[in-house]
């Protein structure tokens, strides 16, 4: 019988940094303007969460750097080929297409975190944009705000359902492994 072997994937920054996400999203998403006060709060706090992933990705652990994530889009659409054909490859870290999804997801969380500051400096005269966009179109930016929250909540769906999809096919909890940051290898396999 082969032995397995626990790995640490994801560190502890990764981790706060994803179920926190998870949390303020959420908030965010559903307080839109009918609790304002929270909702500002909750964006800020996303916007702190994106900073510091960002330099993470430049300096953190193996796993979390943007190097260990990127690969050419060749590698990424053969990646999703062999995915629809049921034989995509198991990696330690982020597959190549969970990697571009980590960062569309990135930008689109960044434009929507931006947008939301204009909007609240345009349209409510409020926020640490307010000197530079108290006379822009405040509605328009609404509508950038929404459509770029919109965005970013289809990425989400399918980023869950892709995680799903990928721990049944590798047989093994990635939901779990985000939460305690460990997955299980055999002995003999990197
Ligand atoms: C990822 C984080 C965020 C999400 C998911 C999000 C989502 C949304 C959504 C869905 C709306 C409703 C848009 C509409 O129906 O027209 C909205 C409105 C708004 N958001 Fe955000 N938002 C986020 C971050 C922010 C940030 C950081 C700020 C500013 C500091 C902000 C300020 C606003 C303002 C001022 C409105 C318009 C409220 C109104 O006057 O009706 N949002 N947001
Ligand atoms: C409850 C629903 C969710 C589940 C079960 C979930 C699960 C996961 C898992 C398992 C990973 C690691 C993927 C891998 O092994 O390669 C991951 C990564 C990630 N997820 Fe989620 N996720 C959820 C919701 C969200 C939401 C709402 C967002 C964004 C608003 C999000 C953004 C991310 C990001 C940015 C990463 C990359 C983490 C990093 O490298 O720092 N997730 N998620």
């Amino acid at each position: 019988m082969s032995k397995t072997k626990q790995i640490a994937v994801w560190d502890p920054l990764v981790r706060l940094f994803h179920w926190t996400l998870v949390l303020a999203f959420s908030i965010a998403y559903l307080t839109e303007d009918d609790f304002l006060n929270l909702h500002v709060l909750a964006g800020y706090y996303i916007a702190g969460l994106l900073m510091v992933r960002i330099v993470w990705g430049l300096i953190g652990t193996k796993y979390a750097r943007f190097s260990d994530f990127v690969y050419a889009p060749k590698i990424v659409k053969q990646y999703l080929k062999d995915m629809l054909k049921l034989k995509a490859s198991s990696y330690v870290g982020h597959n190549p297409a969970g990697g571009a999804m980590v960062v569309a997801m990135l930008i689109t969380l960044s434009l929507t975190v931006v947008s939301g500051l204009v909007t609240y400096g345009a349209e409510e005269q409020a926020g640490p944009l307010l000197a530079w966009v108290r006379h822009w179109n405040g509605d328009l930016w609404e509508e950038l705000h929404e459509f770029f929250a919109n965005l970013s909540l289809s990425l989400v769906v399918i980023h869950i359902i892709a995680v799903v999809m990928s721990s049944l096919l590798h047989r093994e909890n990635l939901i779990r492994a985000m939460w305690t940051g460990y997955k299980e290898r055999q002995e003999d396999e990197s």
